[in-house]
């Protein structure tokens, strides 16, 4: 591990321009080391100000940082509150006219909604769940698209005490089963279809299709959302349409008090297993993440408009699309569509139509734009732009320069933000009017977060070695536990020779300047268009087809995708005799992943052997694929290699 070493050699520094440090909610270097220095000077009570001066309390805490049950944290636990309440009622006074969103339709069309609207729509669709039976405590999935509505979805469960499980759209019926089943939800809220790139896609079809399989049967209500109004069958007892539940409520719904332990949220995100894990977070701490990061590394303003592309289905779209932006009583824009439709100018041209100041999005969207049309942005008025983020995976130093200069004009600041759906906020991004920015590096952690690289025995690294990325003590929006496996949680996030510290699974390693360069995943997951998969998660899908023996999934570096999935298969007959029987099966395993797990987990090569590299005692020697995907030298020692002839097969590919 302490020999990973960075070939990246970045020298270029940008410092943030006079005017925007004059405007910054954190103004220059002496300031941010301020906050770090009072965060070290008394831990627990940094963060009990924060929390007193962010967050209205129904009851306010005594407590800040309970620590006596490590790893398993609470923070300001005898506080009560309500996270609905502190994202829409907060401002009924004095904002009710300012818009909250902004929805783009794919083909366009735009709807605005004001706090005040979107507050008694909340409130409506909360007692309409309430009228169904949803109660606090219950286990809600929400499997929709982007929209106002999925939006009004989350709220409504936070204002009842109700804990979302949010599905991304992209996600089969399989998966959906699995979350339905491990968090042993009640009920469902969908929509019949989905509208991407002009297309119709099915979701309430989907969700018939999850429900009719095993262990399923917990979920009474299927709450249907009218997007398209095409054909689906109904099931007269346990499905019910959304505009159904949510017109003849009342427009006020007294906000269920609840701890500022409870968890407001369970999101499943891919680990080293086959099994997807439910991360759960907390109501108060959660919160209190997202609003600073808001504050801090968006540097926002009443003034700003806002744009997270990230779906709800994802970590980001909850912490910077649900709640954060609300929390501060932000106008942001939501988009049903993707980026390259009508045609690749489409978020340039948001951005012009919309006035956005604020723009956060992926590395791998930035770099399919540049592909698709590196020359688009300059055909659109971008001047309102003030602030460019990026998240998800490293970003290269060529996109990260594209988007500085075609984008932002040479005029705005990149903040590079690296955190995890565990982590439920920022933890090491630049604060733009503070920290001089660099291609490729999301800089120091936020003020109050200590991290550090260390060695396999949780030892710090010299110097600018490479190694572990560990975060070293609890901090207030950080995953609760996993839901259901207490026992994972541990053993994932606080193994015992990481010495307490929280182990993010990246590796990383630190500049002369102590800026943190984040270098990949060091365990069995993959980035793939920024979305995180587990390998083992794919090799099970590729196992439980009646075909395949056994199978092992490795990444490669795609210039678009970040990473893309290689899958080696042995079958349980013999290795397809010719190209086209091969290319058959090739379409038929990818169309299995695809109902397995999702489209998104597809593998982009699939090659055939009789076995795979295996140590003498059995082990896949991963590493080895790796090389052979990525059509490199096999250098390695292959001495141990039970089986060296397979190495031959592996490295053909069926075009
Ligand atoms: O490997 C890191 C990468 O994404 C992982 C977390 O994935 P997920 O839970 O899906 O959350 C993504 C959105 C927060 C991390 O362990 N990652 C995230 N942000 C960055 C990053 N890698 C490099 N630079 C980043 N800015």
């Amino acid at each position: 591990m302490s020999d990973i070493q960075s070939v990246l050699n970045e020298n270029r520094v940008f410092p943030p321009s006079d005017a925007f440090v004059k405007q910054a909610n954190v103004s220059g270097m002496a300031a941010y080391q301020a906050m770090v220095d009072a965060s070290q000077k008394d831990y627990p009570g940094y963060w009990a100000n924060l929390a007193r001066e962010n967050i209205q309390w129904k009851k306010p805490f005594t407590k800040s940082l309970n620590d006596s049950n490590a790893p398993f944290y609470k923070w300001f636990e005898d506080g009560v509150l309500n996270v609905s309440y502190n994202c829409l009622d907060k401002h009924l006074t004095t904002q009710p006219e300012k818009i909250a969103i902004k929805f783009e339709a794919d083909d366009g069309k735009v709807t605005h909604i004001n706090y005040r609207d979107l507050h008694a729509r909340v409130c409506q669709f909360a007692n309409g769940l309430k009228s169904r039976g949803i109660k606090k405590g219950d286990r809600v999935i929400i499997y929709l698209p982007m929209s106002i509505e999925a939006v009004i979805s989350m709220q409504a469960c936070a204002r009842i005490g109700a804990i979302h499980s949010v599905v991304f759209g992209g996600f089969s019926s399989k998966s959906l089963q699995e979350r339905i089943v491990d968090a042993q939800a009640v009920a469902i809220i969908t929509a019949d279809f989905q509208m991407r790139g002009g297309k119709l896609m099915p979701l309430k079809s989907i969700v018939d299709e999850a429900l009719a399989l095993e262990g399923c049967d917990v979920i009474k209500n299927v709450i249907v959302y009218k997007r398209a109004g095409g054909e689906m069958t109904f099931n007269a007892q346990r499905d019910v349409w959304w505009h159904d539940i949510e017109t003849n409520q009342a427009k006020v719904c007294e906000p269920e008090w609840v701890d500022a332990e409870h968890p407001l949220f369970i999101l499943y995100t891919s680990g080293s297993t086959g099994k997807p894990k439910g991360v759960q977070h907390s109501s108060a701490g959660y919160l209190l993440g997202t609003m600073l990061t808001m504050k801090w590394v968006f540097d926002y303003k009443a003034s700003d408009v806002f744009w997270c592309t990230a779906d709800v289905g994802w970590i980001t779209g909850h912490s910077y699309v649900a709640y954060g932006p609300l929390a501060m009583g932000a106008t942001q824009v939501i988009f049903e569509g993707i980026p390259t439709y009508p045609d690749a100018g489409r978020f340039w041209k948001m951005i012009q139509d919309h006035k956005i100041t604020t723009f956060y999005t992926a590395p791998t969207a930035i770099r399919s734009l540049i592909k698709l049309g590196g020359d688009l942005p300059a055909k659109y008025d971008l001047s309102s732009l003030r602030l460019l983020g990026t998240v998800g995976e490293p970003i290269n130093p060529e996109a990260w320069m594209w988007y500085y200069n075609v984008v932002g004009q040479g005029r705005c600041p990149i903040v590079d933000t690296w955190w995890q759906t565990e982590t439920g906020c920022h933890m090491i991004a630049p604060l733009p009017g503070a920290m001089p920015i660099k291609p490729g590096t999301c800089t120091l952690p936020i003020p109050g977060i200590q991290v550090a690289v260390v060695d396999e025995t949780g030892l710090e690294v010299d110097g600018t070695h490479g190694g572990s990325l560990v975060i070293k003590k609890p901090f207030p929006s950080q995953i609760r536990t996993i839901w259901g496996d207490p026992d994972r949680f541990v053993s994932n996030y606080f193994p015992e020779e990481m010495r307490g510290f929280y182990l993010a699974g990246d590796s990383a390693h630190r500049d002369e300047d102590g800026y943190i360069w984040i270098m990949g995943r060091n365990d069995d997951v993959l980035k793939v268009s920024g979305h995180r998969l587990g390998t083992m998660e794919i090799e099970s899908a590729l196992v439980s087809n009646p075909l395949v023996a056994e199978a092992a999934v490795v990444g490669r570096p795609h210039d678009i995708k970040g990473e893309s999935v290689v899958a080696f298969v042995v079958l349980k007959g013999a290795r397809p005799a010719d190209s086209a029987t091969a290319k058959k099966l090739i379409e038929d395993l990818r169309n299995w992943v695809g109902k397995e797990i999702g489209p998104i987990a597809k593998p982009d090569e699939i090659r055939f052997g009789e076995n795979l590299p295996k140590t003498r005692s059995g082990k896949i020697m991963r590493r080895l694929l790796r090389a052979i995907a990525k059509g490199e030298a096999i250098t390695q020692d292959v001495s141990t290699l039970e089986n060296p002839a397979i190495l031959e097969q592996l490295k053909e590919v069926i075009k």
